[in-house]
């Protein structure tokens, strides 16, 4: 039997002209559809993708997922593995240098990463300018954005040891801004880094410290925080990665990437989804009136937060991890009323045609919620919580995103679909329109 062709036929039914493109790992390049052309001055074929669902935007050795088979990799180590036996910060070494580290580079990491744990006394001053009630994750967006304004050597992104120094930079300071915001909104003095601490143990340290002269996390605690921050090291081409990306290939300076990453995280359906679970929980309010939620999922009049995935259809690995860890953090804090209705809605929704026929699977933000707000976190802090541990995976996202010869500045294309040329006409010879097309201009 003759060898299998990795190519793709086409063939174009205006011309009647057929094209062989290449395959590699799956794809053909979007470019190579630019040939097919039925007069020879046409722009050529596109490929239409609004929201980028079929696309690959880059080639990357960061993060490995299977959506159908729920599998999550970081650098081809499984998440369940690094949850377990890693910490986070050994877990961003690996996300952002490729392999986990020994036990010296480990040290030296720690301690390069800590030694950037204070930040400017202009920051502080900075945050002090927000309303007392600004939301944290726009005094996040904020702050970032103007490190780059302390660190003009950021804009040499072509330079390795500056790239390096921002990655150790951008994970030392999150904690410190994400701190800062939070005792910020309740009219709290900033409390400074205590680098005797492990990473997320200073965190709870700046978070939760009053008058005492040291501040001891519950071990428990701490680690579920930091198994927190393992999972959302990173998460290939979401939404805020994308942004991160996009942003800086322009080649600004990765500060002011990190505040539009940031920024994409905001939106409720990406990194401020947690906070809507908690919010959807709170209004079911009991376990007997679910089905009346469910009902209005059913009926399209809303969505049910923290369930499904643009990837995963199948149970997201890192949900499954975080129910369990739930129960830790309950040992300690007391079990968080809204459990029981997160866990009969899961088994509602699981047996329900309307969910499994759509694969729609309790996803990371179901249970993470509900355990931040056992822990004591406002709703607001969720999304930054995601945005601490996010930062290695953004900066390592941007470096391999600079590293990459193929790539250039992000810029899609368009279908434009408006109006042919027209001209100019003066404001008093426009005829008046009627009410619907009044009616119409409004809708835009
Ligand atoms: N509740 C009810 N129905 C849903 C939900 C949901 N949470 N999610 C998707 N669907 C339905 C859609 O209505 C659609 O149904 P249809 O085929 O009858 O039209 C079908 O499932 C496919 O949905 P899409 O919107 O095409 O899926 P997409 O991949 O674009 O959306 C998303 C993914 C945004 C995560 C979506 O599932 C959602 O809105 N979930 C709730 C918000 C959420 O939990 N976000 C967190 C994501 S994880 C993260 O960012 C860390």
């Amino acid at each position: 039997m003759a060898m299998a062709k990795n190519t793709l036929t086409i063939t174009d039914n205006r011309t009647g002209k057929q094209y062989e493109l290449p395959i590699e790992n799956d794809t053909i390049r979007a470019a190579d559809l630019r040939q097919i052309k039925v007069r020879p001055d046409d722009f050529g074929m596109m490929t239409y993708d609004p929201a980028f669902t079929n696309t690959a935007s880059c080639k990357s050795k960061i993060t490995f997922i299977d959506g159908d088979r729920g599998i999550l990799r970081y650098r081809g180590y499984p998440i369940e593995d690094l949850a377990e036996h890693s910490n986070y910060l050994e877990t961003a070494y690996l996300v952002v240098k490729g392999e986990l580290p020994d036990r010296k580079r480990f040290e030296m990491w720690e301690h390069n990463v800590k030694v950037h744990t204070m930040v400017h006394e202009n920051i502080k001053k900075f945050m002090e300018g927000y309303r007392y009630d600004a939301h944290p994750m726009g005094m996040l967006v904020g702050t970032i954005g103007a490190l780059s304004t302390f660190y003009p050597d950021a804009a040499s992104i072509h330079d390795l040891e500056s790239r390096r120094l921002q990655t150790r930079r951008l994970i030392g300071k999150l904690p410190t801004l994400a701190a800062f915001a939070y005792r910020h909104s309740r009219g709290l003095p900033y409390v400074y880094p205590d680098n005797e601490l492990s990473y997320t143990g200073n965190f709870l340290s700046m978070l939760f410290r009053m008058t005492e002269l040291k501040y001891k996390p519950d071990p428990k605690l701490e680690h579920a925080l930091d198994v927190l921050f393992i999972l959302h090291a990173d998460h290939e081409q979401n939404c805020s990665t994308n942004a991160m990306r996009s942003v800086g290939s322009s080649q600004v300076d990765p500060y002011s990437a990190t505040a539009a990453a940031v920024a994409a995280l905001y939106g409720p359906l990406h990194g401020g989804a947690n906070e809507a679970v908690v919010r959807m929980l709170t209004e079911i309010g009991s376990v007997e009136r679910i089905p009346e939620l469910i009902k209005q999922v059913k009926a399209g009049e809303r969505r049910l937060m923290g369930f499904g995935h643009r990837v995963y259809k199948n149970y997201d690995p890192r949900a499954k991890i975080l129910k369990k860890a739930a129960y830790e953090v309950f040992e300690v804090t007391g079990a968080n009323p809204l459990i029981k209705i997160a866990l009969e809605l899961e088994r509602i929704a699981l047996q329900d045609d309307y969910f499994v026929s759509r694969k729609l699977y309790p996803n990371v933000d179901f249970y993470s919620g509900i355990i931040y707000q056992a822990m004591g976190f406002p709703t607001a802090m969720f999304p930054v919580l995601f945005a601490i541990p996010r930062t290695s995976g953004w900066m390592s996202q941007w470096a391999e995103m600079v590293r990459d010869e193929e790539q250039k500045i992000a810029r899609p294309r368009q279908v434009y679909i408006g109006e042919g040329e027209r001209h100019y006409t003066p404001i008093d010879k426009r005829p008046v329109p009627t009410m619907r097309e009044e009616a119409v201009a409004e809708e835009i």
